[in-house]
């Protein structure tokens, strides 16, 4: 199934410069970019993005790791998109995360746990886990305007 898909850099990857190094995951496993923005969002976005969390121990600091600077909002396309760009990313917890993921390559213990944010997993992105999710969170950071017209890529 063809899929369009949400990612978010959150701001330990853009205060860390892994913009690039991210997106050049996604576009050399084939994905197609169509859209991104860089967006210092506000907490009603934040908190309703993070709002199947609402009631974990981990909610608060979770939204207050959004509001810690600005991130990279993507929408990525291709097949099964939803799917391969969560292996991409790997295991949310970087400790399992397998090397040659993105947070097993860069979400290294030492950045991984920020104790000013009682112990969120900085875990350097977000992708949807779902086509519902991937609906709901494309809608919730871009406006319809943001979108190009999908376009034929070549590798
Ligand atoms: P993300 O994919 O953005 O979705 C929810 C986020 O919550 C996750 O990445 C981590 O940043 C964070 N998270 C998930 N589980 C825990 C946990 N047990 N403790 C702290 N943070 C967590």
């Amino acid at each position: 199934t063809w899929e369009r898909t949400f990612v978010l850099v959150k701001p330990d990857g853009v205060k860390r410069g892994l913009i690039g190094q991210i997106l050049h995951r996604y576009e050399r496993a084939g994905l197609v970019l169509v859209g991104a923005k860089l967006i210092s969002t506000s907490r009603e976005r934040a908190e309703k993005h993070y709002e199947e969390h609402k009631g974990k121990s981990f909610f608060e600091p979770l939204v207050d790791l959004l509001l810690s600077g600005p991130s990279m909002a993507l929408a990525l396309e291709g097949a099964h998109a939803i799917e391969v760009i969560r292996k991409i990313n790997g295991d949310t917890e970087p400790r399992t995360a397998q090397p040659g993921t993105i947070r097993g390559d860069f979400a290294h213990m030492g950045y991984t746990r920020s104790p000013e944010l009682k112990g969120v997993i900085n875990n350097l992105v977000h992708a949807s886990d779902s086509p519902e999710s991937a609906l709901r969170e494309l809608t919730l950071w871009f406006d319809e305007a943001d979108f190009v017209e999908p376009y034929p890529t070549c590798l």
